[in-house]
């Protein structure tokens, strides 16, 4: 028989840090949400909009668990900004970041021939420069969570299924969008080999598609929830849970031994070949 060491405390996030973000909305809500209950005793969530945060704030609180919640809002697309977010979480993290999640993203949806200069450097900017910035800023934090601990501190990138098949062309071409999250991807691999041995573990995950406020608009003019969830072979779209589950696993001792890994969460959806109708 193989002797599992505690099972109890596998997944659990008991008396970790935790940073998300775009912790104020949707997949960086949802992750938030999983963090505090498995059991991270401090989490600081970060968005553009102050007034979202504390709300967020509120609503994580409201689950109970004693953990301290804390906003700390930041426009992520600009480098000044993210190191004043850094050093401002210095302090309020004690210098230790048990899990970062670097969530937060924007997406661009227009033609070809009209998709600008502005709206590629958007996406790129916030969702690939920002997001090596802001691990390369947090990696004295998560080396001083490694030393506190003795266990390996996590970072979570969000890619997309999006950066692993070709997705939107045409009036509503997401470009830039689909190399950015294809970029995360690999920039995560190089980070991983780069942070492993300083302790630090770093895995994507590239989800599909949920409902939010960055996919209302493409959900409607996509025929709905239900109908587009049929396209998947597990016939939905994505929930919060499956977000929980994921990034609770990726950063408790069960995860322990998964570093560089893209980690999709689309009921199959990417393996589907084009020529296979559901
Ligand atoms: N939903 C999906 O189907 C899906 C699928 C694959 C990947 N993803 C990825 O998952 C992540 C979250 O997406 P979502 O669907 O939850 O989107 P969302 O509802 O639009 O949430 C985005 C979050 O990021 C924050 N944010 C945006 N720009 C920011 C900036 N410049 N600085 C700091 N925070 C900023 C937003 O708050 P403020 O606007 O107040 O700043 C919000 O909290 C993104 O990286 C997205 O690409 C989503």
């Amino acid at each position: 028989m193989s002797r599992i060491h505690d099972y109890s405390s596998l997944f659990s996030l008991a008396g970790k840090t935790a940073v998300v973000t775009g912790g104020s909305r949707g997949l960086g809500l949802h992750a938030a949400t999983g963090l505090i209950l498995a059991g991270c005793t401090k989490l600081v969530i970060t968005s553009r909009n102050a007034d979202a945060c504390a709300d967020a704030v509120k609503s994580l609180r409201s689950l109970s668990t004693g953990a301290i919640v804390l906003s700390l809002p930041a426009n992520l697309s600009s480098p000044s900004e993210v190191e004043r977010f850094v050093k401002e979480l210095t302090p309020m993290t004690d210098g230790r970041v048990d899990i970062l999640i670097a969530n937060a993203g924007a997406t661009w949806g227009e033609s070809f021939d009209t998709h600008s200069d502005a709206a590629f450097d958007k996406v790129m900017n916030l969702n690939v420069r920002s997001v090596f910035n802001l691990i390369r800023l947090c990696t004295p934090l998560l080396e001083g969570a490694v030393k506190r601990s003795g266990e390996k501190a996590r970072v979570i990138t969000v890619g997309s299924i999006a950066g692993l098949q070709v997705g939107a062309i045409g009036e509503h071409g997401t470009y830039g969008y689909a190399a950015s999250k294809a970029a995360v991807l690999h920039l995560t691999k190089h980070l991983a080999i780069e942070l492993g041995p300083r302790g630090i573990l770093l895995n994507a995950i590239a989800p599909g598609l949920f409902p939010s406020k960055m996919t209302g608009a493409i959900i409607a003019r996509s025929g709905g929830e239900e109908s587009l969830g049929k396209e998947s072979p597990n016939g939905r779209l994505g929930k919060p849970e499956d977000i929980v589950g994921s990034v609770v696993f990726l950063c408790s001792r069960a995860g322990e031994h998964v570093n560089g890994a893209v980690l999709p969460i689309d009921g199959g959806k990417h393996v589907v070949p084009s020529w296979v109708k559901l």
